[in-house]
């Protein structure tokens, strides 16, 4: 494992999503890069933004990505849920970088609903199954309750890792 390299990239509204990231990032000794979006997405009309990039299927506009994808085995992509999508600063990352994921596993958090379509979204997106995703409640993010979750979702991303390694030790 301590030979991958690995890249936790998210978007973060409100913090959520920034919160697992960080801890997924210190779990797996990944690099962290924060998506930085080009819109206004405070206040009641960005809301609204939100849910209408959101319906369009609209990529947003981010500034270009500071770490080179393809410079990593693994990409975990993280998004907060916006009306059961991807949000729009993230499928923006994953339509410009496509081409230069190895592997990719998703994570998101939301309120309840809509995460399945979200991450069937991303898949399209990034052109490639993921090894791995893991939905989060935002409520359990906010008690604190997400640790046997990450840890899963981890040992996971982990298992894949080191069998993919073990295939092409014997190929
Ligand atoms: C515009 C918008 C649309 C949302 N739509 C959904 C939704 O369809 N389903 C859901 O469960 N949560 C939805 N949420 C809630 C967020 O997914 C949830 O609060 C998430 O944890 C926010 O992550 P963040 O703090 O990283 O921005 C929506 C939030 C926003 C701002």
């Amino acid at each position: 494992m301590s030979d991958h390299r690995v890249l936790v990239v998210f978007f973060s509204r409100t913090g959520t999503t920034r919160m697992l990231a960080s801890t997924l990032a210190r779990m797996l000794s990944a690099d962290l890069e924060e998506i930085c979006d080009l819109a206004e997405r405070r206040g009641p009309f960005a809301y609204l933004r939100c849910l209408v990039d959101s319906w369009r299927k609209r990529p947003a506009e981010i500034v270009p990505a500071g770490l080179d994808a393809a410079q990593y085995d693994l990409v975990v992509v993280g998004t907060p849920v916006w009306a059961g999508s991807a949000s729009a600063p993230v499928r923006a990352y994953l339509l410009e970088n496509r081409s230069k994921f190895r592997q990719v596993a998703f994570f998101c958090s939301f309120g309840g609903l809509g995460s399945q379509a979200a991450f069937a979204e991303m898949r399209a997106l990034a052109g490639k199954a993921p090894v791995a995703q893991c939905n989060v409640r935002a409520a359990e993010v906010r008690r604190g309750a997400v640790g046997a979750l990450l840890v899963l979702f981890v040992s996971a991303l982990k298992r894949h890792l080191a069998d993919h390694e073990a295939l092409e030790w014997t190929c």
